[in-house]
């Protein structure tokens, strides 16, 4: 029989031992960790975010050449975040936005404080205007664990191939898990990409403890949403990105689901008033409206919530991008890979027979959720559904290239075959004539 008093001493004995043999905590770090990079959305500018342990100022040091005296300087802010977590650990998150940057050119910088700095990183300043040609990598579903395709996306950033990076949700597995220790974890893992391109992001289910307060701390997107919904130009292209985790988390609001929407239509207004500008309207949210998985998720039911709405009728997303002409529409929550023919309410809307994607009559939806995490590929049902064109269940990750205001090159990258093309595929939308499908 075990009594409590030898109990108690078995803790304190291994508490004993195990601070001998871990020796005194460190003290709190000064020194910034986590760096990444945003585009708030303001020609010219770019945002740096990172991490102390201590409140410190937020400085940026960033200049042209890769050596040398850093010669122009940025200040910023910085803001405790606390982790909901038993521990209640408080990070400071600080964030700078460099402004005036010349389109186009190699930027060397540091971030800190006199207090510490961190190494130096490289970026490129976003080109401005429509007529250039964006290429960026697309993915989703992440983890800190088992992150396949991170080493080829470091490689692929250090050889310059992305002007930037989208994140469809769902990080870490998770950012508040161990009271936040796997999200610093994950930070600092992406930091070789998310610290030379500008790593932009929407929220998941993953993100869902605490309020999605770890994601709406440690990313800097544009507007005043904590990144939960906005939108951006880039190039030839306007991308909206917003939270399909809205519909599903009710008990945070559900309030949210109809600014969202109603911030979505008069986006999307705008956007199609601007269409002559920038052709391309680009959407990105976590859960897809369809996907042939074997499994139960919400784009398995013919009636899923992103596509119908609330209730079947509140809401519904399908009809709104398609009455305002989306172009484009990438999902991830899926861990595997999924292009469906054009589409609008389960008809397939090809361009024609010979050129599916050539001036489609509908969205062309993509499914990116293969990057990598803890809990592996999911699998798609035994026979193909008929809008559905290609399905390929290996890791890997999405390559967009906006060529200009007509031709969209996808590809699709595989980690299992060692980066070979699984996918590729051109859309081509008119030049004039069409803004809307209806
Ligand atoms: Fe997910």
């Amino acid at each position: 029989m075990c009594s409590f008093r030898p109990c108690w001493t078995c803790c304190c004995l291994l508490l004993f031992f195990s601070l001998e043999v871990q020796g005194s905590p460190k003290p709190p770090s000064a020194a910034p960790e986590q760096v990444h990079l945003s585009y708030p959305g303001e020609p010219g500018s770019m945002t740096v975010t990172w991490t102390t342990w201590v409140p410190v100022p937020s400085e940026v040091q960033y200049g042209l050449q890769p050596s040398g005296p850093l010669p122009f300087q940025a200040r910023g802010t910085f803001s405790p975040f606390v982790d909901g977590g038993i521990l209640r650990r408080k990070l400071y998150i600080h964030r700078v936005t460099l402004r005036g940057l010349l389109p186009g050119v190699q930027y060397v910088y540091r971030c800190g404080s006199a207090q510490g700095w961190s190494r130096r990183f490289r970026f490129r300043a976003l080109k401005k205007g429509p007529h250039w040609s964006p290429r960026l990598a697309v993915f989703g579903d992440l983890g800190a664990d088992n992150p396949r395709a991170l080493p080829r996306l470091r490689r692929d950033t250090q050889q310059g191939m992305y002007d930037a990076v989208l994140h469809v949700g769902d990080f870490a597995y998770n950012l508040d898990q161990d009271n936040g220790r796997v999200g610093d974890r994950f930070m600092k893992l992406i930091e070789p990409v998310a610290a030379s391109l500008p790593y932009m992001t929407c929220p998941g289910n993953h993100e869902e403890r605490y309020n999605f307060s770890n994601y709406k701390a440690r990313f800097s997107m544009p507007g005043n949403t904590e990144g939960l919904w906005y939108s951006w130009d880039l190039g030839p292209a306007h991308i909206i990105s917003f939270s399909t985790e809205v519909y599903f988390f009710l008990h945070y609001g559900r309030h949210l689901v109809e600014r969202q929407f109603h911030w979505l239509e008069s986006d999307l207004q705008k956007a199609n008033e601007n269409r002559a500008v920038r052709p391309w309207i680009i959407t990105m949210g976590h859960r897809p409206m369809y996907c042939s998985n074997a499994d139960l998720d919400d784009c398995t039911w013919h009636e899923s919530k992103v596509r119908k709405g609330l209730r079947g009728k509140f809401y519904g997303l399908e009809d709104l991008f398609y009455k305002y002409g989306v172009d484009l529409q990438l999902w991830a929550h899926e861990h595997s890979y999924e292009r469906l023919w054009p589409i609008y309410n389960y008809q397939v809307l090809n361009g024609s027979q010979e050129m599916p994607y050539t001036h489609p009559r509908g969205p062309v939806h993509i499914i990116t959720g293969s990057a990598g995490c803890e809990e592996l590929l999911t699998p798609f049902t035994l026979f193909p559904r008929p809008w559905s064109a290609l399905r390929v269940k290996e890791y890997g990750y999405t390559r967009l290239h906006i060529l200009n205001g007509t031709h969209v090159h996808i590809q699709q990258v595989s980690d299992d075959q060692d980066g070979k093309i699984v996918d590729n595929i051109w859309v081509v939308r008119p030049l004039l004539g069409r803004m809307m499908y209806l």
